[in-house]
């Protein structure tokens, strides 16, 4: 909790900071640094105020016992008012927006091995659907920290500055928390009622686009914007079951265009871009847009940016087997590029021929996400690379040896000078050029991405109808997030979540894995025993065996698994398990569907 009563503060030492900013350049007769935008604020607080009363409404019908239907439609209200302001919370105050509307699990502070209960709307809905009476109290005090916190929004806006580029930037982001959260149901585990509340998320975004534009009457793009706003609305009013809902087409013919239409009005308004590197780059029409990653967003520091030049000679390195003790490994002996860089068995073996404890995960997109290694014992690939070449079992190789090595081959030693023009090569630059090399190694060019980019023929029925299962019924998109299909959260990419799914030693189901995961490092929260990383499903059709312990045979074994509902459901003892136990109820045909589906993510 005390993070919480900090924040505001600390908010309003920033609000007094700006305006010493404004008061000094001023002075000077300059341009304002922040231009203000009051009436925007003004919708902010007046949607709150909304969102408030709405609550202490439903508060009154709680205390009179009302029907569960009628509770139940008055809290998809809340929630749709909520989404309205959703861009501003998410974006100006993104610790608020974590307890009114993040996760049912404990909040965990990683640097303190803690973890807060949750609160807010997600943790409303578990006793919503169904309500029960005795939770009642429960209901009330949930109610009243919600109350609390549009307290909060209301303080905060009151007194921050909030400019045209923030504000531009927020609405982007909202356009793409919508194409990757919004659509895959994330925040409505429970209800399923995601649907219905897209449309209040984009008449936001359309509203305040109103508001900042300087001229309305003659912005073309924000004319194209609010009609494809207003079409893709009627859409979701006329197809609001999550389980039938086209998906895969409704990304391509209404939400990629409202993103790319966003950057038109960024270009005819002139809207400066914001000064923070972001891993979705700030011209991208859409997420599937040539180029729309950044993989230095990924990077410990601006010395280690990406270059196709550093790529290249990593590359070299990775086959080069002068990276293991005895010459006898490079990385490729595991990581092989025609299995997308894994080596097609459940664990590998070690240098002394034991079996290694996890299976050899694929390095296509490892450079997007926070977290290497299943237990994300590394924050990046700098540092994974050198915890591979020393670790005793995989190369045993020892950096300062492999330095000297390859400071005696002058084509190395050329190579590494022509780059980082430095004497000698150092341990650092050994690591980033191994790291580039994996970093390039994501080609967006599968076909879905094709689909995506509007080419219709570039899946099959069978394809296109997976996708819809594997955001709809099957809910598989609430964890691998589009477009990565990782565990690293969209809009900002800024985090990679790990989940705990009860994986069991091998496909028959019989026998807990008790491999600790992320937990081990945290031994004291235990809601990450037994995590692991969500991994990417781009190229899932190639690296086969699957899970960290490489136990599940096929995607037919997988998709078994979480058909049943994962380990809970078959009898293991994971309290803490994040996968959803209800079964998933999908046909023979339907599994069939979805794992014809990941094939369409194989690069190509
Ligand atoms: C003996 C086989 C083996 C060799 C050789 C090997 N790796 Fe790996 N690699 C693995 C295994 C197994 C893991 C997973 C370990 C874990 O998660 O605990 C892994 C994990 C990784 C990861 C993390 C990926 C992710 O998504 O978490 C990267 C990156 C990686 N290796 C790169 C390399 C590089 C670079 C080299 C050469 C310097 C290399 N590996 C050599 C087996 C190997
Ligand atoms: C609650 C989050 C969550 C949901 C929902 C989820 N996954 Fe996963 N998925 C994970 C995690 C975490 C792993 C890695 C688990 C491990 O190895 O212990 C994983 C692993 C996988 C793998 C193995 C990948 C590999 O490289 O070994 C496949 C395939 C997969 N998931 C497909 C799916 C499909 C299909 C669905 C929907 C039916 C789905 N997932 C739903 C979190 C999730």
């Amino acid at each position: 909790m005390k993070k919480l009563s900090k924040y505001p503060i600390l908010l309003l030492l920033y609000s007094a900071a700006t305006l010493l900013v404004l008061s000094y350049c001023k002075g000077e007769k300059q341009q304002p640094v922040y231009e203000d935008l009051g009436s925007v604020k003004s919708r902010i607080i007046n949607t709150n105020t909304d969102f408030e009363k709405q609550i202490n409404e439903l508060k009154t019908l709680v205390s009179k016992d009302s029907d569960e239907k009628i509770l139940q439609e008055r809290f998809e209200n809340i929630r749709k008012t909520y989404k309205k302001m959703e861009w501003a919370i998410e974006y100006f105050l993104p610790h608020s927006a974590r307890f009114i509307n993040g996760p049912a699990l404990p909040e965990i502070e990683m640097d303190e091995h803690t973890e807060i209960d949750p609160e807010g709307l997600q943790v409303l809905e578990e006793l919503f659907y169904p309500y029960q009476k005795e939770n009642k109290d429960e209901v009330n005090r949930m109610l009243n920290k919600l109350i609390n916190k549009s307290n909060t929004i209301k303080t905060n806006f009151q007194v921050i500055t909030v400019s045209r580029d923030q504000v531009f930037d927020a609405l982007r982001q909202e356009a793409f928390r919508i194409s990757s959260l919004g659509i895959s149901g994330f925040d409505t585990p429970i209800s399923g009622t995601f649907l219905k509340e897209i449309p209040s998320a984009l008449e936001g975004i359309k509203e305040t686009l109103e508001q900042i534009s300087t001229d309305r009457s003659k912005d073309k793009a924000l004319k194209s914007i609010a009609s494809e706003i207003n079409s893709a609305i009627e859409i979701l009013k006329k197809n609001t079951d999550k389980n039938t809902f086209d998906y895969i087409n409704f990304i391509p013919d209404h939400l990629n265009k409202i993103t790319a239409l966003m950057l038109d009005f960024k270009n005819q308004e002139k809207i400066p871009d914001v000064e923070v590197t972001t891993a979705l780059n700030k011209n991208a029409a859409t997420f599937f847009s040539k180029n729309a990653f950044n993989p230095n967003a990924f990077t410990p520091g601006k010395e280690y940016a990406f270059s196709e030049e550093k790529a290249a000679l990593g590359h070299k390195l990775f086959n080069d087997k002068i990276l293991s003790n005895n010459n006898s490994r490079s990385c490729a002996t595991c990581h092989i590029p025609e299995k997308a860089f894994t080596d097609g068995l459940a664990r590998s073996m070690s240098l002394e021929n034991s079996e290694l404890s996890r299976n050899t995960p694929s390095l296509n997109y490892a450079g997007f996400q926070h977290g290497q290694f299943w237990d994300m014992r590394k924050d990046d690939l700098e540092g994974q690379s050198s915890d591979v070449i020393s670790n005793k079992e995989e190369m045993h190789g020892d950096l300062n040896v492999i330095l000297a090595k390859i400071n005696q081959d002058k084509n190395y030693q050329t190579a590494f000078k022509k780059i980082y023009h430095s004497q000698k090569t150092e341990v650092w630059q050994l690591q980033n050029v191994l790291a580039s090399y994996i970093r390039s190694l994501a080609k967006f060019n599968s076909d879905f991405d094709e689909y995506m980019r509007g080419n219709k023929s570039a899946m099959t029925k069978s394809q296109k109808q997976g996708f819809n299962l594997f955001v709809g019924k099957a809910q598989c998109a609430i964890c691998h997030f589009i477009p990565l299909f990782n565990g690293t959260v969209p809009p900002t990419f800024k985090k990679t979540e790990q989940e705990v799914l009860g994986i069991a030693t091998n496909g028959e189901n019989k026998t807990f894995d008790n491999d600790l995961g992320r937990g081990k490092f945290h031994e004291t929260v235990a809601t990450l025993q037994h995590s692991f990383k969500t991994p990417t499903l781009r190229n899932s059709n190639k690296t086969a065996p699957y899970m960290h312990n490489g136990g599940y045979k096929t995607l037919k074994e997988v998709m078994n698994f979480y058909n049943k509902g994962g380990g809970k459901s078959f009898g293991f003892k994971v309290e803490n398990q994040t996968l959803s136990d209800a079964p998933l109820q999908l046909t023979e045909h339907e599994i069939d569907d979805i794992i014809e589906f990941m094939k369409a993510l194989d690069d190509q």
